[in-house]
């Protein structure tokens, strides 16, 4: 059989899925809250042009903060990712009156709050100047307006990166840039940065700009820290230290168009050509735009909800999904090929257990790109990538995840332009072969840059012994990855990989310590030595829970619970039904469920695997539905790339996916008839397809693979409906495959 289920939640809400664009109407922007992140992008866009905020020592890491003082209005960021800030580059910034040093510090509080809308975006700064931006995939246009009567100025700095202040050695560097303008007055040039979260070495991008008149005046400048070398008219600069452009005008509205590239100035001159014109207005981009994130993104889902709060969490989340990964096509450094190419995957880790699966459902035609992506960067890069930027495939935090992503694709289907025999490829080289040594810093003992670090414990004793770093939560995952395999070899035809595979999806339970205890509970996932010797553990605590220790962001108590794809044995392991469900809610009564971070994410639809206690994961899932809001402050964590938002979806729709799968434009309409949505939640009986369903599970093909319905009836009192056949747990029954 193959792995593709969903479980039951909760679903107050009539609402209607499809892979598709429904017909045009309602402007669904009117809803989504753009302050966080805080920049102007086109879905998937290479440009998501916003401000950059500085804060005392706070990382902002999209840019963008609610407080503090605005340094520059930057082309390139990464919208809600943890870790350390990423890119902030090819920026300007605005200056009443004559520059005297552009090295100095120019920044300007906010006279009022921003403002933005999808599309557009706003900045009102205490010397007077209005900023206005928006943008394409490739290009954008600002809209300066200057208080009268005074010269307007525009620096342009090359070394501004955003900084990031957490002192872990994630910050970004700038190397080196040039800036030259050219007679028609256009000025281009590019920029070199290293560093950041994934530790990048060197990697450039290019701009071309110009500006809506002639400057009055235009002067270079190069120097170090704030002390000026060189300050004049000439019109090219190059070298290692700070550099860069001051435009001087006459007036007070000023347009700026810049294009950017990976790949060179020209083509940076040409995204601009292709994209913005003189001629193109900043209203013409807005309406675009929200034409596009309308008809491409947040159609695609529709609730029969009224309430403005419900369907400003809605659209909010949808925007925060569908901003990265960033489609790069055309637009890769590294190596060409035809092939699409996508950046910014950050991370699979954080992605892996429920935006991967709504992506392909909501964007199946990005999502195949996405995939045919990740082969090729195995392709060329020996790997598939775990927390790809800047073109650079590292970190991993645990597994080599894009395996469970890949699998999830293709037992959903998802074929295409695919070639999954070099899918299979791609993760046999995870399960295959060691990565080298990277020598992070924080985990010298095996690569963090991609695949699987601790793979020759996994392969020598089918554990992961404490010389490696992370040792037990790596372990969990590396069954999970390899789980993956399984699915695939079996698909492929290829028995005995499949049967290997499953075998060591089942390595996790060479850690579980049936005679470590907490809370009345006997059985943990613990550190294993090479000896066979379980080290002694308390379960409740994991250390620093980071990068050098035995477990990753999480403790025991969640890890013993992720091995999702051998439940039937997990429940063995703890003792039954009773104690499974006692294990499930004391993550909750002990308050060691977080649900603001991934690791745990499953844990509360694991009482569908127990007779008569579906409701229980209907009461988690509103509990857990009630920490997320519209506002800035809206998530229970970092957004970790659309994750979060990603799960809060899958809380609204009623259901959880437990991997991956293929959507093709059909719809899924899902119906509840409730009293009372605040009170009467649970699930009192359900219809799949207009038949009576007894099952607190789908599979793919049940609703999403040719389109379907789902159809609640809610009451106040949980009722035992899902009397049927229980979810599956493939990797917990006979090694021999069916
Ligand atoms: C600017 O730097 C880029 C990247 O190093 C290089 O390709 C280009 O030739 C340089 N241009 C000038 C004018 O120095
Ligand atoms: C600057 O503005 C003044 C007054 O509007 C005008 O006379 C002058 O020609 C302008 N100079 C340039 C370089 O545009
Ligand atoms: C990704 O970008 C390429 C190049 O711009 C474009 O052809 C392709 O349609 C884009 N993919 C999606 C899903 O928009
Ligand atoms: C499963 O893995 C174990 C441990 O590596 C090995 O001893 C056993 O032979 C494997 N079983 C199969 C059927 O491959
Ligand atoms: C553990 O069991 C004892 C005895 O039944 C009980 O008194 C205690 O409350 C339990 N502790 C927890 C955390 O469940
Ligand atoms: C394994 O090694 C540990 C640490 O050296 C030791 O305490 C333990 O007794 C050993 N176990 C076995 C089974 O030899």
């Amino acid at each position: 059989m193959t792995y593709r289920r969903l479980f039951v939640g909760s679903s107050c809400l009539a609402i209607l899925i499809s892979g598709g664009a429904f017909a045009a109407g309602t402007d669904f922007t009117q809803y989504v809250n753009v302050l966080f992140p805080g920049v102007v992008a086109a879905p998937f866009a290479m440009v998501k042009l916003g401000p950059d905020v500085q804060s005392g020592t706070k990382d902002a890491y999209s840019g963008y903060l609610p407080d503090g003082k605005v340094w520059g209005f930057s082309m390139m960021h990464e919208s809600g990712t943890g870790g350390a800030p990423k890119y902030g580059v090819v920026s300007q910034m605005p200056v009443v009156g004559d520059v005297s040093n552009p090295l100095a510090e120019l920044s300007q509080s906010r006279s009022a709050p921003d403002q933005g809308s999808i599309g557009s975006y706003m900045s009102s700064l205490a010397n007077g100047v209005v900023v206005e931006l928006s943008a394409t995939e490739h290009a954008g246009l600002y809209r300066y307006t200057f208080p009268e009567e005074q010269t307007s100025s525009i620096v342009i700095d090359i070394s501004h990166v955003l900084p990031s202040f957490r002192g872990l050695g994630w910050e970004q560097h700038y190397s080196g840039g040039n800036f030259s303008f050219y007679n028609d007055d256009h000025y281009e040039g590019s920029g070199t940065y290293n560093n950041g979260w994934n530790l990048s070495p060197d990697w450039t991008i290019y701009f071309c700009g110009t500006f809506s008149q002639a400057p009055s005046s235009l002067l270079t400048f190069k120097g170090e820290g704030t002390k000026l070398a060189s300050y004049d008219s000439t019109t090219s600069v190059s070298g290692t230290e700070r550099l860069g452009g001051v435009f001087t005008f006459n007036s007070s509205s000023i347009r700026s168009r810049v294009g950017v590239s990976f790949i060179s100035s020209s083509k940076a001159c040409q995204n601009l050509d292709n994209e913005i014109l003189e001629s193109t207005t900043l209203e013409s981009l807005v309406d675009t735009a929200k034409k596009r994130w309308n008809a491409e993104v947040f159609s695609k889902i529709q609730i029969s909800s009224t309430d403005v709060a419900d369907l400003k969490l809605l659209y909010s989340s949808m925007l925060g999904m569908f901003i990265i990964p960033s489609n790069r096509s055309g637009e890769n450094p590294g190596w060409s090929s035809d092939e699409p190419y996508y950046d910014d995957v950050f991370t699979f880790w954080d992605t892996h257990r429920c935006h991967t699966s709504l992506f392909h459902i909501l964007q199946p035609v990005a999502y195949e790109e996405f995939i045919r992506s990740s082969i090729d960067i195995w392709r060329h890069d020996g790997f598939l990538p775990d927390a790809r930027s800047s073109n650079f495939n590292g970190r991993v935090q645990g597994g080599s995840n894009a395996d469970n992503v890949l699998a999830d694709a293709y037992v959903k289907g998802v074929r295409g332009a695919i070639d999954w025999e070099d899918g299979f490829s791609a993760m046999v080289t995870d399960g295959e072969t060691t990565p080298a040594n990277n020598n992070d810093p924080k985990a010298p003992d095996s690569s963090t840059k991609e695949g699987r670090g601790a793979l020759p414990d996994w392969l020598e004793y089918g554990y992961v012994t404490p010389r490696f770093s992370r040792a037990v939560s790596r372990a969990v995952e590396y069954s999970t990855n390899d789980f993956g395999l399984y699915q695939v070899a079996k698909g492929l035809g290829r028995q005995e990989d499949a049967e290997k595979y499953l075998n060591r999806s089942r390595y996790w339970r060479n850690h579980w310590d049936p005679d470590c205890t907490s809370n009345n509970h006997s059985g943990f996932v613990v550190p294993r030595l090479a000896n066979g010797s379980f080290v002694p553990q308390d379960p409740l605590t994991c250390d620093g829970c980071y990068w050098d220790d035995v477990y990753y962001e999480d403790n025991a108590w969640v890890y013993s619970l992720n091995a999702i794809h051998d439940v039937a044995t997990l429940k063995e392991y703890v003792g039954g039904d009773e104690m499974f469900a006692d294990r499930i809610n004391k993550l909750f009564d002990l308050n060691i469920f977080n649900a603001g971070n991934e690791p745990s994410f499953t844990s509360p639809y694991l009482y569908n695997f127990i007779p008569g206690m579906q409701y229980m994961s209907v009461r988690r899932s509103r509990q857990i539905s009630k920490l997320y809001n519209s506002g800035t402050a809206g998530l229970p964590g970092n957004s970790d790339a659309g994750a979060m938002e990603s799960n809060l979806l899958w809380h609204m729709i009623g259901l959880w996916p437990m991997t991956i799968g293929l959507g093709n434009g059909r719809t899924l309409a899902i119906s509840a008839q409730s009293g009372n949505k605040d009170t009467a939640f649970y699930v009192q009986s359900l219809k799949v397809n207009g038949e009576p369903w007894d099952k607190a599970w789908l599979a793919w093909e049940d609703v999403f693979a040719d389109g379907g319905s789902m159809e609640f009836v809610l009451g106040p009192d949980p009722m035992d409906w899902a009397t049927g056949e229980p979810p599956p747990s493939p990797a917990s029954g006979d090694l021999r495959l069916s």
